[in-house]
């Protein structure tokens, strides 16, 4: 038997989130599908018509979306990436969808993502051009944003892309008013503290005042080395970056990449997992034409999704790693608390873990319920602070639990969670 205690790191009780962007958006985290992950910039429609970047293409995932559950799941937002314009401005400076891949145009693109109860999302750049070379906003942030207004497009993911560092911040403080100049409800996402990271600590308060969600680290690529890599940069920047999060601002881990080639059940499993811990938008990119049931039913498991979605707008955070395992834990309204613990030993089988609270963990005091989520759905009954929890987690599986807290009939243990959340032992056995 091989047992480890450990004392969980203190994580800097967290002051609410200063203020947001006002525009009545993303108050709770960005559901929807964005292509790029998936379909890149596939601009060659003539021998790929089914992949490649053309409106055909987000009509038929509007179509799919309205149809499998997707958007009663809440997955709202049907969101074109790089490589949709013309490389040519027309005559009076506008940006114009390129001609052969959407004879439509954009706006008639929008009333059909709209006649099947969606929006529809868009993608520009703040620089010259765009990271795969179309032509970029810079010089055109009022043309542009009236220009998406008109078409009725109901998201801007804004890149960063070919713009000197230093005017960065300026020029998403500049879009920021140039959308809200033009009157319409326009979700905006931004790629800021990204491209800020390599020369400076980015100003999370500007950041917040002036965007819906943004992007602090590398494109998201099919596989779990890139999953992880994004959770580690969440978790190493969790003091800086977890504050600023809460209704109408959040931070971007980038795009969900379940149901494509790269992760394994499990991984998409913690994927799914730890998005929700983190408050992240959940932006999936992959084929919905063609996914496997058990993807699509990970990625439309409302208990997962509730988690995401909670009303108290927190971020969680990682509390400790323990072993191979990491306890990631999240606050939810009602005093309750998701936690999830992700095996990351890529070798063997399940491992056992214990969650065993110590005095002070008043969560379960004097009972709470827990229930498992994942990796399958289990009631676990009420428990008490001398229960021990017993968790079974696959290699780069996640266990996603939630604890909650049942009172007293006079109401006097009021639970709070930051009274409770930096005690704790956990066991390996
Ligand atoms: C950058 C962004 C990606 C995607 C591409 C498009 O790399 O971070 O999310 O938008 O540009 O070119």
């Amino acid at each position: 038997m091989y047992i480890v205690a450990c004392a969980l790191a203190l994580v800097v009780l967290i002051s609410p989130a200063a203020d947001a962007l006002d525009n009545g958006l993303a108050l709770t985290p960005t559901m929807g599908w964005l292509h790029w992950e998936r379909f890149l910039c596939n601009t060659d429609c003539d021998s790929d018509p089914d992949n490649c970047i053309s409106e055909r293409l987000y009509m038929q995932m509007a179509d799919v979306m309205a149809k499998e559950g997707w958007r009663e799941a809440g997955y709202e937002y049907v969101c074109i990436d790089d490589c949709w314009p013309s490389h040519q401005r027309d005559a009076r400076g506008r940006l114009q969808a390129d001609p052969k891949r959407f004879p439509g145009g954009i706006k008639k693109l929008a009333d059909y993502v709209h006649s099947k109860g969606l929006k529809l999302g868009i993608y520009a750049d703040v620089g010259k051009s765009t990271c795969a070379g179309y032509p970029g906003s810079l010089g055109y942030y009022e043309t542009d944003a009236q220009t998406f207004a008109d078409w009725d497009v109901d998201l801007l993911k804004f890149d960063g892309c070919n713009m000197d560092w230093t005017l960065v911040g300026e020029g998403y403080v500049n879009m920021s008013k140039a959308l809200n100049k033009t009157g319409r409800s326009i979700l905006y996402s931004c790629e800021w503290p990204l491209y800020e990271w390599h020369f400076k600590k980015p100003n999370y308060t500007a950041i917040r005042e002036a965007c819906n969600h943004w992007r602090n680290f590398d494109d998201v690529f099919d596989s779990w080395s890139s999953v992880k890599s994004i959770l580690d940069w969440t978790a190493f920047h969790q003091d800086m970056i977890v504050p600023a999060a809460g209704p109408g601002g959040w931070n971007d881990p980038d795009m969900l990449v379940i149901g494509n080639f790269g992760l394994s059940h499990a991984q998409q499993e913690s994927q799914m997992a730890l998005w929700a811990i983190m408050a992240a938008p959940l932006l999936v990119s992959n084929d919905l034409r063609d996914i496997c049931p058990r993807s699509k039913e990970l990625l439309q498991n409302r208990r997962i999704i509730d988690i995401s979605q909670d009303a108290l707008g927190r971020q969680g955070y990682r509390t400790a790693k323990v072993d191979t395992f990491e306890v990631w834990e999240r606050p939810l309204s009602k005093n309750r608390l998701a936690i999830a613990v992700i095996n990351m030993l890529e070798l063997g089988g399940s491992r056992r873990f214990f969650i065993q609270a110590i005095p002070g963990w008043k969560i379960c005091e004097p009972q709470c319920n827990v229930t498992q989520i994942l990796p399958q759905y289990q009631e676990m009954g009420v428990q008490t602070p001398r229960s021990k929890i017993h968790l079974s987690v696959n290699p780069s599986g996640t266990a996603l639990l939630t604890i909650t807290p049942i009172r007293d009939f006079t109401g006097s243990h009021k639970v709070q969670w930051e009274d409770t959340s930096v005690r704790r032992k956990h066991t390996i056995l």
